[in-house]
């Protein structure tokens, strides 16, 4: 039986506690906590999620109005700078984390209304059935892909912008959430995992319904003008703010650390796959892997360094851990090249990665490298 909004306002199908409505200037109050309850906290790598309250105390501690996160990923900083009142302005060069950033941080009052999520359930036949035919047997049940052809013709046919983008954003953390460990490097139907995992055990569909709701729930106006911008890095050279937090992906140790080949199928339901040629020589249907200087070790430090160098009068925050290339060292001499005085700040943290039968844990050491203008 599928869910519909009548079931789950009845109770009849569990959803997550709804946070109460927010009250205007509310998030100023707690930003931390505002950000831990509200933020629908997406499985993502490198997330920095659980360092939110330390990250915070940095924060809290500059002189700063308005501030980018040049590497958005999941959006969680971001949304941690906008409940803080700053003027925020977000990228990622992946469209899904634009997408998200666009639902949560740069949307200050638009909700997806009920009458339209209830359009959206009951969309037409799709004029596609692009996702059924090329995931098939690949990715969830056959049900849940023709929910997902459907329900994305039907998203991109709503008029208002920000509420294709609440909806999406619901359709991505409803994937990532129906995908067992929230990864796309292995294919396989979910009703396979049977661990009883009610997120492994609910439909899209089911998961869509709780996801608009969640991502309503999200949203709230700090007062200020915030964008969600999707891009290299390196072409935000117009962009200015007081403060530039940078969290870019590290050099792995082992395995690697690519982005695309995880989060593919999110990147490619965003547009329904327009911009990026479908792999059909691959097992899971990935689309090409995109370049990012960060990522080796011949282009890491030449690509550190040319950051840095690129907002001479902004604050930079740079997340880094002990596990990455260069080590913390060398990557505080490439910042004094540009900035006047260099704080580093410590943090032990348990990381958990790698895949589900050897799950590894590993004690790192977490740094916020600030540097001062
Ligand atoms: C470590 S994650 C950021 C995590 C984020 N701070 C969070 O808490 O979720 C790094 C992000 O950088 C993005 N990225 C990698 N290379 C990039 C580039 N050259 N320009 C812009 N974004 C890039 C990746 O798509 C990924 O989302």
């Amino acid at each position: 039986m599928s869910t519909t909004v009548e079931q789950l306002k009845l109770g009849l199908i569990q959803s997550p506690e709804a946070p109460e409505e927010p009250k205007d200037g509310a998030h100023l109050a707690d930003p931390v906590k505002w950000t831990l309850t509200r933020f629908p906290r997406l499985r993502f790598m490198g997330s920095k999620y659980r360092l939110i309250p330390w990250i915070h105390e940095t924060f809290s501690e500059l002189p700063f109005e308005t501030a980018l996160d040049a590497f958005s990923g999941s959006g969680v900083v971001a949304y941690l700078l906008k409940a803080m009142g700053k003027r925020v302005i977000t990228n990622d060069f992946l469209k899904f984390p634009a997408v998200i950033a666009k639902a949560t941080v740069e949307n200050a009052s638009t909700r997806l209304p009920e009458s339209t999520l209830e359009r959206l359930l009951d969309a037409p036949s799709p004029p596609s059935r692009f996702i059924e035919e090329t995931f098939k047997g690949v990715f969830f049940t056959e049900d849940d892909l023709r929910f997902l052809d459907r329900t994305w013709h039907a998203i991109n046919a709503l008029p208002d912008a920000t509420e294709r983008h609440i909806a999406l954003a619901a359709l991505i953390r409803s994937c990532v959430k129906r995908q067992p460990r929230g990864v796309f490097t292995v294919a396989g139907d979910p009703s396979h995992y049977k661990d009883g995992r009610r997120d492994l055990k609910l439909s899209l569909r089911e998961h869509f319904v709780e996801q608009v709701r969640v991502y309503n729930d999200a949203v709230f106006d700090n007062g200020k003008q915030n964008l969600a911008l999707c891009g290299d890095v390196f072409d935000l050279e117009s962009v200015s703010a007081d403060l530039v937090y940078l969290d870019p992906p590290y050099v792995p140790r082992s395995d690697d650390n690519c982005y695309v080949k995880r989060y593919h199928f999110l990147e490619g339901l965003v547009d329904y796959w327009a911009t990026e040629p479908v792999r059909y020589d691959t097992r899971v249907r990935k689309i090409p892997k995109k370049f990012t200087p960060f990522s080796y070790r011949r282009t890491a430090e030449a690509a550190f360094d040319r950051l840095f160098g690129m907002f001479p009068g902004s604050i930079l925050v740079l997340s880094y851990s002990s596990n990455g290339f260069p080590d913390l060292e060398r990557l505080v001499d490439l910042m004094k090249r540009h900035r006047r005085e260099i704080v580093v700040k410590r943090h032990d943290h348990r990381y958990h990665f790698g895949t589900h039968e050897k799950v590894k844990r590993a004690r790192v050491e977490e740094y916020l490298i600030v540097g001062l203008p």
